[in-house]
């Protein structure tokens, strides 16, 4: 999710001078940033998406459940970009990966490879994490799946990879296993034949740094191979702030602009991200569920609506040069409200969850855990049709607001 206020280049490290440099904190992939905001994300990815998603790893769906899809294609980027790691990985060739959860390597216990047996009624439910960071979406999903469970995290940034590799821990929600490799490379050149042995392929906060022939790629290569997709956070444009601020629209316009910039010759999705992606997938004759996933923050993230702040200001005023002088006034007064605990901000985000094709609405199964964040009687996903008009987004889809990744 271009929420990162911290990010708005990749990669980790430090931000990018900003028109406001000095008073933004700068963006970037930094795990202090990632760390920052991995209680909002976990608090707001959207339960209602998992009752269908576990009823479809059971097999429910129409039988084309983990393991018995096709998976054509050939290619094999990611695993020629895989690098055997460190501190995850046993470097002894594909498997068994590293255990970062319960030490006992493979995730089936029986010594088989997990990605070449995962799927399989037997096997391990293989998870491919896609721009995995620290391995936030995997610490937030292991418990709230039955395992076991083998998660493959994907990355480019190595140095968030690393921490990933250990901060990925189960175990499972029924208490078996989780292992995990790490795999560094640029997940846009992810095939169907990538996605060979996996069950599940996720992503959080992802889809809005990525262009819409990068969507449409990842869509094909999810359906074509048959697998569901689970794809978390996506900034959609829309923020609310209160109390309102007469600047509120113009930074939110500036900042909407700034994700869907152009950078590196590739045009970002930004909050647009989340209506393509449905589209894509629905294209490829998913059935895609969304729900909305907000950020709502208050007195309790001071820290965290702080370093938002200075990102979506920052952002803004790098899209808007003009707003300089106007942005470093509204941000002191709007950290001086956060500071005093006299701001809420709710940032909106969207979830999707697409499953391949030809897959009917399932039955929920039970969570194999209390899913303690499903709120008691949360309502049920409705499929969406496609094309999709992004419906968090205002019909000119510039005065919403957004964050910052
Ligand atoms: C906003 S961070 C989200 C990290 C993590 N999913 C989370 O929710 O905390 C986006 C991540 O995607 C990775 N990323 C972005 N584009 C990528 C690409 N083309 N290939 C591999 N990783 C990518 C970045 O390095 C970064 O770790």
């Amino acid at each position: 999710m271009g929420r990162d206020v911290t990010a708005h280049g990749g990669g980790a490290g430090t931000a990018p001078a900003t028109a406001l440099a000095g008073d933004v904190t700068a963006p970037s992939y930094s795990p202090r940033w990632l760390a920052l905001r991995e209680a909002a994300d976990a608090a707001a990815r959207a339960p209602g998406l998992l009752d269908p998603l576990r009823a479809w790893l059971a097999g429910s769906g129409t039988g084309t459940g983990p393991g018995t899809g096709t998976t054509p294609g050939t290619s094999a980027n990611l695993v020629r970009n895989a690098k055997p790691d460190t501190a995850a990985d046993a470097g002894t060739g594909p498997a068994p990966r590293t255990s970062a959860a319960s030490g006992t390597g493979a995730a089936s216990g029986t010594g088989a490879d997990p990605e070449t047996s995962g799927g399989s009624p037997a096997g391990p439910l293989v998870i491919r994490d896609l721009g995995c960071g620290t391995g936030a979406m995997g610490r937030w999903l292991a418990a709230r799946l039955p395992g076991p469970q083998h998660w493959i995290l994907h990355d480019r940034d190595p140095g968030l990879l690393a921490l990933a590799a250990s901060g990925v821990r189960g175990p499972a929600g029924d208490g078996t296993p989780v292992t995990v490799r790490i795999e560094q490379g640029d997940l846009t050149r992810l095939g169907p034949g990538d996605l060979s042995g996996t069950s599940l392929v996720t992503a959080s906060a992802l889809l809005d740094l990525l262009t819409a022939e990068e969507v449409d790629a990842l869509a094909g290569a999810c359906t074509q191979a048959r697998r569901p997709a689970l794809l978390t956070l996506s900034v959609v444009g829309r923020v609310e702030l209160d109390p309102a601020d007469l600047l509120d629209a113009d930074l939110a316009a500036a900042f909407n602009a700034h994700q869907r910039r152009v950078t590196g010759g590739r045009r970002l999705l930004g909050p647009d991200a989340s209506a393509v992606a449905t589209a894509a997938f629905t294209r490829q004759g998913a059935t895609v569920l969304t729900r909305p996933s907000p950020w709502r923050l208050g007195a309790d993230q001071r820290t965290l609506t702080a370093e938002w702040l200075r990102g979506w200001v920052g952002a803004a005023c790098e899209q808007r040069p003009d707003l300089a002088a106007e942005g470093r006034a509204y941000l002191a007064r709007r950290l001086e409200a956060c500071a005093d605990g006299a701001l809420r901000v709710v940032v909106w985000h969207d979830d999707l969850l697409a499953l391949p094709p030809g897959a009917e609405p399932v039955e929920p199964v039970p969570a194999p855990l209390a899913d303690h964040n499903d709120p008691p009687g949360a309502e049920p996903v409705e499929p969406v049709p496609a094309p999709l008009a992004d419906h968090n987004d205002p019909p000119d889809g510039e005065t919403a607001r957004g964050e910052r990744r």
